[in-house]
């Protein structure tokens, strides 16, 4: 019998975990902060409602009927079916995300350490843009913290989906809730902060008019619910009968696009309020709002708890992303639980490897024009995970019959499954494919 979650909560907890992470905060901020803010945030919103919210619970849906790992959530329609493939391919993908992912928990790690010990603070003479370079040149230190991210990660898989993956988030989420909202609350003391909260809802409608921002918005709702990857059809297998998926689903696409706006309302305040720029890119959480926290009263304490709650919410995602691959080792080789979490590991440890070293020793090494992890956190976003979709909304929307369909995701003939059925039919399939072929420049 396959091992099934506690209870609903520790389920959707586990889920908001796996959903929760450097996508909300780090990356969040930097791409709605490069496209212009409140415009932006109102198409991700509707992306999030319109493909990411229908593709979460067929995966949910297909994993808990597969019954097993990421694979045979395919295999629905007959065992050995060619859709499999579609399996395989997430569940290599989410081993390459955690590869890099890993890179960047790592520097949230360093980052917390060195607020707690004070060392980030003196760096800050020469100033973080300084700092944070120097630290990424690096050829020991990124690879170490990249390590060490892995071996808790690990760790917690090693315990099991019920007393690791499940116990963990229990306790951990909420507490970074109470975190990210203490964060916000302050940063909107302070004063001038009300341009950051302008800056987030006051549209400037002239943003319609970039394509590219379509494109982002589309990576970002992908990227931050995490779906496409495996993670949600993993955590499904371990869902009873008796959960209701759509009713989970919603609270996890909630808690996650709330996460990440009450993140939005704690560092661009803050930003605003010291005059940062908020177009800063990748380097807004490691180098511009660091910058902001030395200048703000108390802000060394902030800084402690800001990259703390940076690199708890990166864990519960990396959690996520190594139980796929473990998963499918302890079903179809029959490996012990630890020891494929180990073996595991290790892999996609040395995978990393070149991830981390891609701003140092290997800086000259650019491919398709970017330094590696660009490149492979920009094909992930843009292509893997769209077309993860594309494969799941395929296969629940026309390969299964709209029976199994819409039993599997606990809809009766209702309306809303109607609804559900056609977003996946129809709009899902249609808006990832448009948006697909204008990346890479066919239309
Ligand atoms: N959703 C996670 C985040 O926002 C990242 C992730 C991507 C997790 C893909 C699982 C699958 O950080």
């Amino acid at each position: 019998m396959r091992e099934q979650w506690g209870s609903q909560t520790g389920f959707v907890l586990a889920t908001i975990g796996a959903a929760v992470g450097l996508g909300n905060i780090w990356r969040f901020a930097y791409i709605a902060g490069e496209n212009g803010g409140a415009v932006f945030l109102l198409i991700y919103l509707l992306f999030v409602l319109l493909i990411g919210l229908p593709l979460m619970i067929a995966e949910l849906a297909l994993g808990r009927r597969g019954g097993g790992d990421a694979v045979a959530a395919f295999e629905i329609d007959r065992t050995g079916s060619p859709w499999r493939l579609a399996g395989w391919v997430s569940v290599v993908g989410a081993a390459l995300i955690l590869s890099y992912y890993a890179v960047i928990a790592g520097w949230a790690l360093k980052y917390f350490l060195g607020a707690a010990t004070g060392d980030l603070w003196q760096a800050a003479e020469g100033g973080f843009g300084g700092y944070f370079d120097r630290f990424i040149a690096g050829s020991v230190e990124p690879v170490l913290w990249q390590g060490v991210m892995l071996a808790l990660a690990a760790a917690v898989v090693a315990g099991g989906v019920k007393k690791g993956i499940e116990r963990i988030n229990l306790w951990l989420m909420p507490v970074l809730a109470v975190i990210v909202i203490g964060l916000a609350g302050y940063a909107l003391t302070l004063p001038g902060s009300a341009k950051g909260v302008h800056f987030l809802f006051a549209p400037d409608w002239s943003v319609l008019a970039r394509p590219e921002m379509y494109l982002n918005a589309l990576g970002q709702a992908f990227f931050s619910l995490g779906i496409g990857m495996a993670v949600f059809s993993t955590y499904g297998s371990y869902v009873g009968r008796n959960s209701r998926l759509p009713r989970s689903a919603v609270a996890v696409a909630l808690g996650d696009t709330a996460f990440a706006l009450v993140a939005g309302l704690a560092i661009f305040p803050a930003v605003f309020a010291l005059g940062g720029d908020p177009a800063a890119g990748p380097r807004l959480a490691f180098i511009t709002f660091p910058q902001v926290l030395l200048a703000m009263p108390g802000g060394t304490w902030i800084g402690i708890v800001f990259f703390l709650l940076l690199t708890a919410a990166a864990l519960t995602s990396m959690i996520s992303l190594l139980e796929v691959p473990v998963s499918v080792a302890c079903d179809r080789l029959g490996a012990m639980r630890s020891r494929a979490a180990l073996t595991v590991t290790l892999i996609i440890f040395l995978i990393g490897i070149p991830s981390a070293l891609s701003y140092g020793l290997l800086a000259d090494w650019q491919v398709f024009g970017r330094p590696l992890l660009d490149t492979i956190d920009h094909g992930v976003s843009n292509f893997l995970l769209p077309f993860g979709g594309l494969a799941i909304a395929a296969y629940v929307g026309w390969r299964l019959t709209p029976v199994v369909a819409l039993e599997a995701a606990d809809f009766s003939g209702s309306l809303s499954g109607r609804l559900w059925l056609w977003l996946l039919r129809v709009a899902v399939p249609l808006t990832i494919s448009v948006i697909l072929m204008r990346s890479v420049g066919v239309l």
